[in-house]
């Protein structure tokens, strides 16, 4: 179906190049003074410019072709050139109608799909998944749905960081601690030897354990070092024993992404790129671009207008081992073959900024990629304590994201009454899906760059912008419907528009498929977030200045009833992009 906004933007354009103007000047918005009127188009100040006449002359002439048409309840030219445009009820009503039947519910669809390698969460195995990977999944998994929700193909890709210098260093100190291990002896057999199994928990306490060894002991460091080495260039059992730190790490992983809504087709790592770091190698080479600095091998990428200096791009150290600009370029290939995608979208931290420029110049240089593929970095804020300072535990540390999901479930659980549920599991059930509704809002509601700071007992107030108050708007359209014995998914069907506020609510609705145009071109949940929200607030206006149940007016009741199953899909229909769960009652 066409979006309203295109439906008037095809009227007047027309109307403009029926009257000799240039037809892109007839544009139409959303009216930012809704009290006036509900569109409007200022193509002719533009015109103006273009055509040596006063904007008014140019709307007066424009307004004359449309007025006949009866879609309008008023079309009129306001001094000194604006087009003023409100509809009649009826196509609004219409046009809910054709919402309802859609089965996109009136979200645009891309005309030609894109395919999109949306890269996002990026933990580190055999490092706890702490809460600085917590922005990135809950960003990553709602881009990945907006764009899908629009008509694209986007594929999601974890990119575990499974190659670095942490592996080695947790590697290192397993040795040390199990030397009789047969996977560190010289003889071992991949094919016949059986690799010692490692613990979670050991995992999870091993690595700040080795990092902070290395801190302080620069023959364990240079251990780790090599290891890492070795490990990259194929040392069998070092493959073995990393082969069963993943296992034990991704695991656990998938068991947290899990709770959060969030998932990934593709469970790819650093290490899957290290089959095309030879290609990329020489690909350099052949282009000339890298060459040895202080032992390392370095790709320049400044550019005369950088205002602040961007150091060449490490490929190489001097000890053969691959470094995190080489995976990332490696990768890049890879998704190429794989692929060819449009654009490979990069849900990072903002602080590694300077990585991805290093990395995406480099890989123009190296032309690894079709100039019209894009590649972004969708650098994301910092998650902030109340004391405006990144996250912690209580006693300083890192917050372990499974601590995290567990504390807010507990706090959600404790704020719902017992009542409401028929069972305690279902209130458990609730519970996990308001927390995850909270935290979840709580971010998306930020822009992306912007940081925010965490604060659960906001997230989970029934009131005011949260998720909380999301699901709770649908908890009550739910309880509306059941008291009136009327199917969730029952006929849309309007007689008519009743009171301003409802003007307003379908207004809204016909409106929700442009805040999904714009969350997808500035890569912006957030905008989903406010549309969602001003859906939820008109809602409860409606409801609260008008008694569905009470209604005598079998016309009126069963319009009303329609406004609240199509509000209640669109508003299932947003939270779902922003991978939030509804629940029946909470
Ligand atoms: N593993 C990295 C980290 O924890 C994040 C990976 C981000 N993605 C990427 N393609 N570089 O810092």
């Amino acid at each position: 179906m066409t979006s309203i906004i295109d439906d008037l933007t095809g009227i007047v354009s027309g109307a403009f190049e029926d009257c000799g103007y240039d037809r892109d000047l007839g544009a139409v918005s959303v009216s930012d003074r809704l009290d006036l009127c509900q569109f409007q188009c200022n193509g002719a100040f533009s015109g103006a410019k273009q055509y040596k006449k006063a904007p008014f002359m140019i709307a007066d002439e424009v307004v004359q072709k449309i007025s006949k048409n009866e879609i309008f309840k008023s079309v009129e030219m306001v001094k000194p050139g604006f087009i003023n445009i409100t509809l009649k009820d009826e196509v609004l009503l219409k046009k809910a109608k054709e919402i309802a039947g859609d089965i996109n519910l009136g979200i645009p669809q891309a005309e030609k799909s894109e395919t999109i390698v949306l890269d996002y969460g990026g933990p580190n195995v055999a490092k706890p998944l702490h809460i600085g990977h917590l922005r990135s999944a809950i960003i990553g998994e709602s881009l990945k749905r907006i764009a899908r929700a629009m008509g694209n193909k986007v594929i999601s890709d974890v990119h575990l960081g499974d190659w670095g210098l942490q592996i080695g260093l947790v590697i290192a100190e397993l040795s040390e601690r199990n030397p009789d291990w047969v996977c560190f002896s010289s003889d071992f057999d991949p094919d016949k030897d059986k690799v010692n199994p490692i613990d979670v928990d050991e995992l999870n306490e091993i690595y700040p354990f080795a990092s902070q060894k290395s801190k302080s002991d620069e023959a364990f460091k240079e251990k780790a070092r090599a290891v890492t080495a070795e490990l990259q260039s194929g040392h069998k059992g070092y493959i073995a024993v990393w082969k069963e730190i993943m296992r034990v790490s991704v695991r656990d992983l998938k068991e947290n992404y899990k709770r959060l809504y969030v998932d990934f087709d593709l469970w790819y790592g650093e290490s899957d790129a290290n089959e095309y770091v030879d290609e990329l190698i020489e690909i350099l080479n052949k282009k000339g671009l890298m060459y040895e600095s202080d032992g390392a091998m370095v790709v320049d990428v400044e550019e005369e207008t950088d205002k602040a200096p961007i150091p060449p791009v490490i490929v190489k150290k001097s000890d053969n081992s691959n470094i995190y600009a080489t995976t990332d370029l490696a990768t890049i290939i890879q998704r190429e073959k794989d692929f060819s995608p449009d654009r490979i979208w990069y849900v990072v931290d903002k602080r590694q900024g300077l990585h991805l420029t290093q990395v995406f110049r480099c890989a123009r240089k190296a032309g690894i990629v079709p100039d019209s593929t894009e590649l972004a970095h969708l650098a994301i804020g910092t998650m902030n304590g109340k004391d405006g300072k990144p996250y912690k535990t209580r006693d300083g540390g890192v917050m372990r994201l499974s601590d995290l999901i567990n504390t807010v479930v507990e706090a959600a659980y404790e704020k719902m009454s017992d009542e409401n549920f028929d069972t305690k599991e279902e209130k458990r059930d609730a519970a996990q899906k308001v927390a995850v509704a909270a935290v979840k809002f709580g971010d998306l509601s930020n822009h992306i760059q912007k940081d925010y700071i965490f604060d659960i007992d906001k997230f989970l107030s029934f009131e005011g912008k949260t998720g909380t108050y999301l699901i709770y708007t649908v908890t009550r359209i739910n309880s509306i419907l059941r008291n009136l014995g009327v199917n969730n998914d029952g006929q849309v069907l309007f007689s008519g528009i009743y009171s301003d506020i409802e003007r307003e609510l379908l207004l809204n609705i016909i409106l929700s498929g442009e805040a999904f145009k714009h969350a997808l071109s500035e890569r912006a949940p957030s905008v989903i977030c406010d549309n969602a929200y001003r859906l939820a607030s008109l809602f409860s206006t409606f409801y609260h200045d008008n008694h569905i149940m009470g209604e005598t007016d079998k016309n009126k009741q069963s319009g009303w009833i329609s406004l609240c199953i199509l509000v209640r899909k669109l508003l299932i229909r947003h939270l779902d992009v922003l991978g939030i769960k509804a629940v029946e009652r909470m």
